[in-house]
């Protein structure tokens, strides 16, 4: 039998309270709020955000598109599901970065922030966490937090930048052995 493997993740928060104003989206790109008829197409670009990425190992279901379908279905049915914290970015060549927000008590929970691989290093991920913690803020929640896997640099400094600081480690199974430093045995 296989030993059990674990990737080693954040949980981050950060409080509300002065958050930086929004900055203009790069030319050609807008903003679109959540409606239940965007389900498709935030499933869609959540899957190509993805579906190459480590946390599939994770979250199997981020690896097909049935399986971000569902997904999103059960973050947008759920009691918890914060519409204004829901976005989706669309380019020049369509929609091409998401984000969800659940509500964890006096917490905004973010879920999901994906940006498709075509789009990335322009400052959409940070916006869209921006968005969602103005949309948080709005609701009146005290604090957001997040999970991200410790080896996704990249997401860990975004997050650190936008004011998120770790707050517990946890340790999430993968189905696959993986030969680096966020997987202890
Ligand atoms: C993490 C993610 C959302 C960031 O999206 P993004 O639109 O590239 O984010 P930004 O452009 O706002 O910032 C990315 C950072 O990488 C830099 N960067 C430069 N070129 C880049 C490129 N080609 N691709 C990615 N990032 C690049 C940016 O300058 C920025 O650096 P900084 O934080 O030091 O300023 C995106 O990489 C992604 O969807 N990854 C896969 C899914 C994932 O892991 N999501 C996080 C789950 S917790």
């Amino acid at each position: 039998m296989l030993p059990a493997a674990y990737f080693k993740r954040y949980r981050m928060e950060r409080m509300l309270e002065a958050l930086p104003a929004m900055p203009e989206l790069p030319a050609g790109f807008t903003w679109q709020s959540w409606s239940p008829m965007l389900l498709d197409v935030h499933a869609e670009v959540k899957y190509r955000s993805f579906r190459d990425e480590m946390d599939v190992e994770i979250f199997p279901s981020l690896g097909y598109l049935a399986g971000c379908r569902e997904l999103m279905h059960n973050i947008a049915t759920r009691c918890e599901f914060v519409p204004e914290a829901t976005w989706l970015i669309v380019g020049p060549d369509g929609p091409c970065a998401t984000i969800q927000g659940l509500r964890e008590g006096s917490c905004g929970s973010i879920q999901n922030v994906g940006v498709v691989p075509e789009q990335r290093g322009k400052g959409l991920g940070a916006a869209l966490v921006l968005k969602a913690l103005h949309g948080f803020q709005r609701r009146g929640f005290e604090r957001a937090s997040l999970e991200v896997t410790s080896q996704n640099g990249l997401a860990v400094r975004l997050y650190q930048r936008l004011g998120f600081r770790a707050t517990r480690i946890l340790y999430k199974p993968t189905h696959k052995i993986l030969q680096d430093e966020a997987l202890v045995i």
